[in-house]
């Protein structure tokens, strides 16, 4: 979102982002969460009418003000924050503004409804909201999403296993802009964190970042600057117990590629439906082998 926001502040306010990534699985409709952080920016740049600065933050840092604060259970949160050095807020307006129809802008634009909005969608989520502000020094708003624990991820139908652990990541390298979109936009849904790069040497650098996280590495064979199996090659060095899944639209590299794949490899031809990529994506994050492991320990009468 970060195109969307940056425009939405427009010139005189300047946003910053500080995002962790991976910083966990947290369940919620993506659609309000947008809403959350749109909502949120929209006040801190109403808050800043002369210009100023917007920072937005996404971590699982929890302080001593959190628990000031009366925020729960001092673990197992993703807090976004979105501070601004604007007005600040007197005390008694505080206490007021997640009140519906509450506001202080008396342009007839406004209904009130924002942050009473922004409320009600986190505590649907089971967050938590706190601010913290004073005239003249800025407002920071905190938001906290219950972290989902291991048991509550959707698990896998047939094997039993969860699709990833939440720190996991899939390495998605394509060269086609709308083709990697498409596969990003499928796997993100279908909860799998996907860093996705358009060429070798950005994946290359992204893999140094993210080192051990990735567990898989989605390529394309044919692409202009490296191919995919010298990427693979190199990102062998780097994460050696990644797993490999070239795709490619033409059926030569098929051919090329049967039975001279590494062990880790599996191959994937151009156009696929979304499911076939899912199931391939699946089937090779949980190999066969460990699946008739799964399903003898489940038929054994002593377990
Ligand atoms: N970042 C902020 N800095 C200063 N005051 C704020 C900030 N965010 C909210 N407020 C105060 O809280 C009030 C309520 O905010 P809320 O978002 O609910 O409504 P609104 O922004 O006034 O109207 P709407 O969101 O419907 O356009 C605001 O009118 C303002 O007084
Ligand atoms: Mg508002």
């Amino acid at each position: 979102m970060k195109d969307a926001i940056q425009r939405a502040a427009g010139e005189q306010v300047s946003v910053t982002f500080d995002l962790k990534y991976r910083s966990g699985l947290i369940q919620a409709d993506p659609t309000q969460v947008e809403q959350v952080l749109l909502d949120l920016v929209a006040n801190a740049c109403e808050a800043t009418p002369g210009g100023g600065m917007v920072s937005i933050r996404v971590q699982n840092e929890f302080s001593s003000a959190d628990v000031k604060n009366g925020i729960p259970e001092p673990n197992g949160y993703v807090v976004l924050e979105v501070s601004d050095t604007g007005a600040g807020m007197q005390p008694d307006v505080q206490l007021q503004i997640f009140e519906p129809h509450f506001t202080t802008k008396e342009n007839g634009k406004q209904t009130g409804l924002g942050l009473a909005a922004v409320r009600a969608i986190v505590e649907q989520s089971g967050g938590h909201i706190s601010v913290t502000s004073a005239p003249g020094k800025g407002s920071t708003f905190r938001v906290f999403f219950p972290l989902l624990q291991a048991a509550e991820i959707d698990h896998d139908p047939e094997t039993g296993a969860a699709p990833m652990h939440w720190s996991d990541a899939i390495l998605l390298v394509e060269d086609s802009e709308p083709v990697r979109t498409l596969i990003q936009k499928g796997l993100t849904q279908k909860g799998y964190d996907v860093i996705s790069e358009p060429d070798g040497s950005h994946a290359l650098a992204r893999a140094k970042e993210y080192g051990e996280r990735i567990k898989l590495i989605i390529t394309d064979v044919e692409m202009p600057d490296m191919n995919g199996r010298e990427l693979a090659r190199r990102l062998s060095s780097i994460v050696p117990n990644a797993n490999v899944l070239y795709i490619s639209g033409y059926a030569d590299d098929a051919i090329l590629h049967h039975g001279m794949l590494e062990s880790n490899a599996v191959f994937l031809q151009k156009p696929f439906k979304q499911d076939e990529l899912e199931r391939k994506v699946r089937e090779v994050l949980s190999p066969p082998s460990k699946k008739g492991l799964r399903r003898f320990r489940a038929g054994d009468p002593t377990t």
